[in-house]
């Protein structure tokens, strides 16, 4: 049992906001971190100038890093009100407030006018939103016609997770709603979406694992008070990285690069 849609919600806007979370995950809260954020903008084909949303953006890092790079301007949204202060604080200390906003919104219905964009990105949160195929709509009604859509997420396979991989928790940790690569393809192309590109990224998962434990040991040595303070339950933590890896050694769980593009007639309709 998970809870209800709005529960899901707050409980993954009320964890991302965490002091916890910041420890645990360090500057940006997805596998592949900024490098792989890279490879995504270049599968986007960003250009000076681009208008990009950043859907469930988390502490802005994706949203600066892009307006710094690629000189577009990014519009972030998020359900977190932590979250979305972290990440002004942060954007504004970078200089960067006047290419980067950030907007408190459900990915379920954006806080941002049709076609606006050219580009919409969503990092490691497609997988957690209770109504993807409304979330999926929301996607391709901001963008313009011809603009893409860039997705990374954790894919699953095969015969299922663990029970234990299946609660609120790994909910939130982006595991227990997780789809297949295929699944992925077919609700964005349900609304208007044509993927045309996808990669496996299977590896960055593992290496985000190895580093969440790394930290996690680090502080239990060196600052077991700020993990206690944070209410990080050490051990717990460990069960689920110590799981999350047998199942993507199996096979089960993966992460994956999806492009799609809006189609010039679109089948969004509002
Ligand atoms: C794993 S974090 C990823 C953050 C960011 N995309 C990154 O890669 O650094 C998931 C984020 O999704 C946000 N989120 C979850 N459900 C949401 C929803 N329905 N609408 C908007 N944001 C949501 C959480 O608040 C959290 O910041």
């Amino acid at each position: 049992m998970t809870g209800t849609p709005a529960e899901i919600k707050a409980c993954c806007a009320a964890s991302y906001g965490s002091d916890a979370v910041a420890l645990l995950l360090g500057e940006s809260y997805h596998p592949g971190g900024l490098s792989l954020t890279r490879r995504l903008a270049e599968r986007l084909r960003l250009r000076s100038g681009h208008r990009v949303v950043d859907v469930a953006a988390g502490p802005g890092a994706t949203a600066r890093l892009l307006a710094a790079d690629y000189d577009v301007t990014v519009d972030g949204v998020d359900l977190g009100e932590e979250g979305i202060a972290r990440a002004r604080a942060a954007t504004e200390q970078a200089g960067l407030a006047a290419q980067v906003r950030f907007h408190l919104g459900d990915a379920e219905r954006i806080p941002l006018p049709d076609g606006g964009f050219d580009a919409v990105v969503c990092e490691c949160a497609f997988c957690t939103f209770p109504d993807k195929a409304m979330a999926a709509a929301e996607f391709a009604r901001v963008l313009r016609p011809g603009g893409r859509v860039g997705i990374t997420d954790v894919t699953i396979a095969g015969h299922g997770l663990p029970q234990e991989l299946t609660t609120l928790t790994a909910w939130v940790a982006c595991i227990a709603d997780a789809r297949p690569l295929d699944e992925y393809v077919a609700l964005l192309e349900a609304a208007g979406l044509r993927a045309v590109h996808t990669e496996h990224h299977d590896e960055a998962l593992i290496r985000m694992i190895d580093e969440i434990e790394a930290r996690l040991r680090l502080l239990r040595m060196t600052a077991p008070r700020r993990l206690a303070d944070a209410g990080v339950d050490v051990d717990a933590v460990l069960r689920h990285t110590t799981l999350a890896r047998e199942a993507v050694t199996d096979g089960v769980l993966g992460y994956a690069l999806l492009i799609a593009e809006k189609q010039l007639v679109s089948a969004y309709t509002s």
